[in-house]
C-alpha cells in the first residue's frame, strides 16, 4: 500500500475513514489508486484534518478521481465547479436520494467538504445500495431485475419545503427546477468498474415504468426501506475540515435537517459518470 495511507473501515456494509493524506497535497499515483480502491470498496470514505484546502485544491483533488460535470445541472454556478449546499431556510438535502439522477449521464462520485458547521446536528448518513440489492431474496431480484425507473428533478430542492418562503442566499429556489429533466434508469444498474449490482432509486424517481402510480408507490417504499435500513447505512457527525466522498453510482445519502435554521453549508463536486447500464446490457 502506498506509505502513510491507512483505511479504517467503519462498519460492516459501508464506510471508511482515510488517514495519512493531505488532499491539497501532490498525491502520487500509488495514494489515488488507494483512495479509489477503498472507495469502491467502502462506498463512502472521509478524511479528517483538510482545512488547508480551498475551492481551487478541492477541484484539483475531485479532477484525479476522473473528468468534472457541472456543478450543477440546473443550478448556475458560473465557470465554477463547485455547487454549494447551504441549509438555514428548509431547502436541506433531508430525502434519500442519489445525486442528480435525473440526468442520463449520473455523476460517479461526489466529494463534498464542510465549510460552515452549525453547533450541533447537521449529520450526513449514507447508505450502501450495492448491499441492498445482495440482502433481496431471489423472488424479490426477479422483479426488480427487469425494472425500469422514470427519474425527474421536479422533486429538487426547489419544491421540496412549501412551507418556506425564504429564497436561499445563493440560488433561487425556482434555479432547481427552472429546466426540466426527465430520464429512465434501470432499477439495477452494474458498476461500470467493480460489476456490482445496485439499486438505483431515491427522491428523484417518479413512478416505474409500465406501473400504475399505487403499484409503483408500494415498490418504491418495499425498496427504500430495504436501502435505508439502519444496518446498511452509516452517520457521520461532521467535524471542520472533514471531507467525504461517496460513490454515487452505490450509495444514497440523507443529509439530517436536525440543527433549525442555524447556518450550514457544504460544498460539492462531481465527477462525470456514465448511463447506467442494466443487467441485460
Ligand atoms: C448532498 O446531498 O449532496 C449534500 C449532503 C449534505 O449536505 O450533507
Amino acid at each position: 500500500s502506498a506509505p502513510g495511507v491507512e483505511v479504517h473501515q467503519l462498519g460492516a456494509r459501508i464506510g471508511a475513514r482515510i488517514d495519512g493524506v493531505r488532499l491539497g497535497g501532490d498525491l502520487d499515483a500509488g495514494t489515488v489508486a488507494e483512495v479509489r480502491a477503498a472507495l469502491l470498496r467502502h462506498k463512502v470514505v472521509f478524511f479528517r484534518g483538510q482545512d488547508h484546502l480551498d475551492d481551487d485544491s478541492h477541484q484539483a483533488f475531485a479532477e484525479r478521481m476522473g473528468p468534472l460535470t457541472t456543478a450543477h445541472p440546473t443550478v448556475n454556478t458560473g465557470s465554477k465547479r463547485i455547487f454549494k449546499v447551504t441549509a438555514d431556510k428548509g431547502m436541506a438535502a433531508n430525502a434519500w436520494h442519489t445525486d442528480v439522477t435525473f440526468v442520463d449521464r449520473v455523476p460517479a462520485i461526489s466529494v463534498l467538504r464542510a465549510i460552515h458547521l452549525p453547533p450541533y446536528g447537521g449529520n450526513t448518513v449514507w447508505a450502501n445500495t450495492v448491499a441492498a440489492y445482495e440482502a433481496l431474496t431471489p423472488s424479490l431480484r426477479a422483479l426488480v431485475e427487469d425494472l425500469w425507473a422514470v427519474h425527474t428533478n421536479s422533486y429538487d430542492y426547489a419544491q421540496r419545503d412549501e412551507e418556506s418562503e425564504e429564497p436561499d442566499a445563493n440560488y433561487s429556489r425556482a434555479d432547481f427546477a427552472a429546466q426540466l429533466f426527465e430520464t429512465e434508469h434501470p432499477v439495477v444498474r452494474v458498476h461500470p468498474e467493480t460489476g456490482e449490482r445496485s439499486l438505483t432509486l431515491g427522491h428523484f424517481v417518479k413512478h416505474f415504468t409500465g406501473l400504475n402510480s399505487a403499484e409503483s408507490t408500494a415498490i418504491f417504499t418495499l425498496l427504500q426501506n430495504r436501502i435505508t435500513k439502519l444496518e446498511n447505512t452509516l452517520r457521520w457527525v461532521w467535524q471542520p475540515g472533514d471531507v467525504a466522498m461517496w460513490d454515487n453510482r452505490a450509495t444514497q445519502h440523507y443529509a439530517v435537517a436536525d440543527f433549525g435554521t442555524q447556518y450550514r453549508e457544504m460544498r460539492r463536486i462531481t465527477v462525470a459518470g456514465d448511463v447506467p447500464v442494466s443487467i441485460g446490457g
